[in-house]
């Protein structure tokens, strides 16, 4: 794990190939259980969270070999419906695993997955939807036991549109008596992909990308091959990476249509942006222009994913930006950080205002989640002097070899 080593100063300009989607990956690894074969699933990027996921089907019983971004899964010899603590602590979000193993054993029994750094991710929407499918579920002693005896199609209203949510009642409602229909469906493009998936493992899914998914339960699924679309968070962060440095980046293998909203937003900080089918070409303003305020929104708004790492990207902007988190209630843990660098920000409950400053300077921070970690990477890129980030592991979760993608576009960073 260690830490990044960042001297600051040096333009990021080059070339990179976006790494497969952590959000995707995650929910289709859970997937393949539900199908009693094998499932070929191609670019999957190199990240703790799944390497973690790859644990989680192992204690289940099932055959999984992982290399040069090709995983097979042989779920032949799933033997086991539980998802113990020790697992669930070490990644929440294997929760999306409750609504396949229900559909492939009718029984499932996972440990609450709690909280995080950035909020007390509750999952009463999930519980609440399996349980109008006929899911009877106990909460005692830590954990959630469930049994369905008949899992029924459903009409599901959620009443937010829940990633998580919308995607254990995909999975659950694929194998499902009847037809379900979700409202307020969460249209994410990582929702878009897993339907991608099922429809190629064979259940009929239509509606992926809007409020409404409308599943027609089948009797039995098959393994399949797929491509994992590509990280748009990540994407973005390299964007912002070489925004903040006055450099010029070529994106490859992403998807400019599933990034507007934050496409918008470095337009308006005044970056060029050339698009096509699978490449963004950015070339930054020697200064940028602040952002008068960001809001995040479920998508298509602005990612909360990306809010922290764009709030970095503000520090030196000439101007003044506001930014309103209104997806996580805890998700301003990088600013004190940033503060450290030189960072002038003032949090007000949900909102942040952000005064672009002419310089950051080098330090000693911490990352204590994901994304925060990311911004303070891309703080360090435009400090002047050597800044010193520790909680790694954090990063590393979701941002594949970061320190090498960067090396190769001029960043002066090394892991220690
Ligand atoms: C997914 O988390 C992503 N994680 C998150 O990415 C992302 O920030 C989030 O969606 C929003 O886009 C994965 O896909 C693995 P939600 P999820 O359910 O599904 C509330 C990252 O950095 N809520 O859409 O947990 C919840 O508290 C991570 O890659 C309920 O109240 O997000 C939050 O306020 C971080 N009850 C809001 O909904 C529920 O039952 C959004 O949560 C479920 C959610």
């Amino acid at each position: 794990m260690g830490k990044l080593i960042i001297d600051g100063g040096a333009r990021v300009s080059g070339e990179i190939r976006v790494q497969g989607a952590k959000n995707a990956v995650l929910p289709i690894l859970a997937a393949t259980v539900m199908a009693d074969g094998e499932s070929v699933i191609k670019n999957c990027p190199d990240l703790r969270d799944v390497d973690k996921t790859d644990l989680v089907l192992k204690r289940l019983g099932c055959g999984v070999n992982r290399e040069n971004g090709i995983v097979t899964v042989d779920t032949r010899g799933m033997c086991d419906c539980r998802i113990c603590e020790d697992l669930m602590r070490e990644m929440r979000s294997s929760i999306i695993f409750l609504g396949a193993i229900i559909s492939r054993c009718r029984r499932a029994v996972v440990s609450m997955p709690g909280g995080c750094p950035i909020g007390l991710r509750p999952i009463d929407l999930h519980l609440k939807a399996l349980r109008e499918m006929g899911v009877d579920i106990q909460e005692e002693h830590g954990y959630i036991k469930c049994t369905a005896d008949v899992l029924r199609g459903s009409s599901i209203h959620l009443d937010f549109p829940s990633v998580g949510a919308t995607e254990n009642v995909m999975l659950a409602a694929v194998c499902a008596e009847g037809i379900t229909t979700i409202s307020n469906a969460a249209r994410e493009p990582e929702i878009v992909d897993l339907g991608r998936f099922l429809t190629d493992m064979g259940a009929k899914v239509q509606g992926t990308g809007t409020s409404v998914i409308t599943i027609e339960g089948v009797d039995r699924l098959h393994g399949a091959e797929h491509t994992i679309m590509p990280d748009r968070i990540v994407a973005a962060t390299y964007l912002a990476a070489s925004a903040i440095t006055g450099g010029e980046l070529c994106l490859r293998g992403v998807n400019p249509a599933d990034m507007r909203a934050m496409l918008h937003v470095l337009k308006e900080m005044g970056v060029k942006l050339k698009c096509e089918s699978d490449k963004i070409i950015q070339t930054a303003p020697e200064r940028l222009k602040s952002v008068h305020t960001i809001r995040t929104l479920p998508y298509p708004g602005f990612p909360t994913d990306i809010q922290s790492p764009f709030m970095a990207l503000t520090t030196m902007a000439k101007g003044t930006s506001v930014f309103v988190e209104n997806i996580f209630e805890n998700r301003f843990q990088h600013v004190d950080e940033l503060t450290r660098m030189g960072a002038d920000i003032k949090v007000e409950g949900r909102s942040a205002v952000v005064r672009g400053v002419k310089e950051l300077q080098g330090a000693n921070v911490v990352a204590r989640e994901l994304r925060g970690g990311a911004a303070l990477v891309i703080a360090a890129l435009a400090a002047s002097g050597t800044t010193t980030i520790s909680g790694t592991e954090f990063i590393d979760r979701g941002y594949e070899n970061i320190e090498k993608y960067l090396q190769s576009c001029g960043a002066k960073i090394r892991r220690e």
